[in-house]
């Protein structure tokens, strides 16, 4: 693999010091490209896009190719794990993911295996071959998978829901099945980006969407624990360079010096938390990735330059800011205003950095 010619998020994950504050946007990728829909059209589905590599890379590459971004994420789901372990993944139009064979009983939580990377989800792995083929050093690639909570929502609810109804059921009448339940997500997802990293991703990424909907307690015990039982089981190493890896919660400011001690090197915030006061939490601890509103971006490129400069001045000066989205991309955004996001971000940031 060639060296990096822009590590500005790799350095930036690791808290150390860069010329400006790098940026990418959680679902960069996505419905707001007409290029996107595009390929999904010739993929037939959008699951059928996550299970054929070169069309994955070719999705990933898209807004790296559009914008000036400082990292790349691989196009797949988190919800691949579930698929691979037998669950029935699907999509039913405008309903979002839904599983044929939602977990409902003890049988079917014993039964559970996690799945093996190289023979069920090859197609990953092959993915970020023939994306860093094609990126050729350009930016850091950056690897993800679901926290085991995220996944066992899905899994257990059996599609997105509002209250999580089954889940919490589950949850307080049933905690050793679910303990058993996540204890073999943990596992899977460990495997799974031990996986992307020996394929070559440069960075990592737990994405906690659902993690809070719990109480506190329920957070730690449920949520967290497995997180960073995930992180205990990670390389995140190869030829002996570092692999930074964030975990973001959404909903979880109130938690947040506890996942800054649960071993990752970033914390991802929505934008129900300042980033400056974030900071002060955190201290010197972790890097931060966040945090603005994707409803900015519905506005105009004025007022996307307006809140990019708040949010910058919000961190503050120093080092171990990534900048991006408090969640992902809407699919309404008019990419006009991604470019300029990017584009104040690269030109306001500098002096936030004066050091370098
Ligand atoms: O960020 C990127 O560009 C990388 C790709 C990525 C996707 N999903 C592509 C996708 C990533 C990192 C994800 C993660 C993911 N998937 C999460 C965690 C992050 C989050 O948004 O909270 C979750 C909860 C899922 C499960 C999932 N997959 C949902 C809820 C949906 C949306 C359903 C809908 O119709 O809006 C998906 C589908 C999905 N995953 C799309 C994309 C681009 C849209 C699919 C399409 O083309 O129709």
């Amino acid at each position: 693999m060639p060296a990096l010619q822009n590590d500005t998020l790799i350095r930036a994950l690791l808290r150390q010091p860069t010329p400006y504050t790098p940026v990418w946007l959680m679902r960069q990728a996505g419905r707001y490209l007409p290029e996107y829909k595009e390929t999904r059209r010739r993929a037939g589905s959008f699951l059928a896009l996550c299970k054929t590599p070169s069309l994955a890379a070719e999705a990933t590459l898209q807004p790296v190719e559009r914008f000036p971004l400082d990292a790349a994420i691989l196009f797949s789901d988190i919800l691949t794990i579930p698929d691979a372990m037998g669950l029935g993944l699907y999509f039913a139009e405008g309903e979002g993911p839904r599983f044929e064979r939602p977990l409902r009983d003890e049988a079917s939580v014993s039964r559970l295996r996690a799945p093996d990377p190289a023979r069920d989800l090859r197609y990953v792995t092959d993915a970020i071959f023939e994306t860093q083929r094609a990126l050729a050093g350009r930016v850091p690639l950056i690897g993800f998978a679901g926290s085991p909570y995220t996944l066992a929502c899905y899994m257990v609810e059996g599609g997105p829901s509002d209250d999580w109804h089954v889940m919490k059921t589950m949850l307080y009448s049933r905690p050793d099945l679910l303990h058993r339940l996540l204890g073999t997500n943990a596992r899977a997802v460990a495997d799974l980006l031990n996986a992307q990293m020996d394929a070559g991703v440069q960075a990592a990424m737990i994405f906690d969407t659902w993690g809070g909907n719990l109480s506190a307690e329920a957070y730690r015990e449920f949520s967290l624990a497995y997180i960073a039982e995930v992180l205990s089981r990670l390389r995140r190493e190869r030829n002996g360079i570092r692999i930074p890896v964030i975990v973001f919660t959404k909903g979880g400011g109130q938690q947040l010096e506890a996942i800054a001690a649960s071993g990752c090197d970033c914390v991802g915030l929505d934008w129900s938390t300042s980033l400056g006061e974030a900071r002060r939490r955190v201290g010197t601890r972790v890097a931060l990735q966040g945090n603005l509103d994707p409803a900015v971006l519905l506005s105009s490129p004025d007022v996307v330059r307006r809140e990019a400069l708040r949010a910058l001045e919000s961190f503050g000066s120093g080092p171990g800011h990534v900048f991006n989205l408090g969640h992902g991309i809407d699919q309404l955004t008019p990419p006009e205003n991604v470019a300029a996001l990017i584009a104040a971000v690269h030109e306001s940031s500098p002096k936030f950095h004066p050091q370098t």
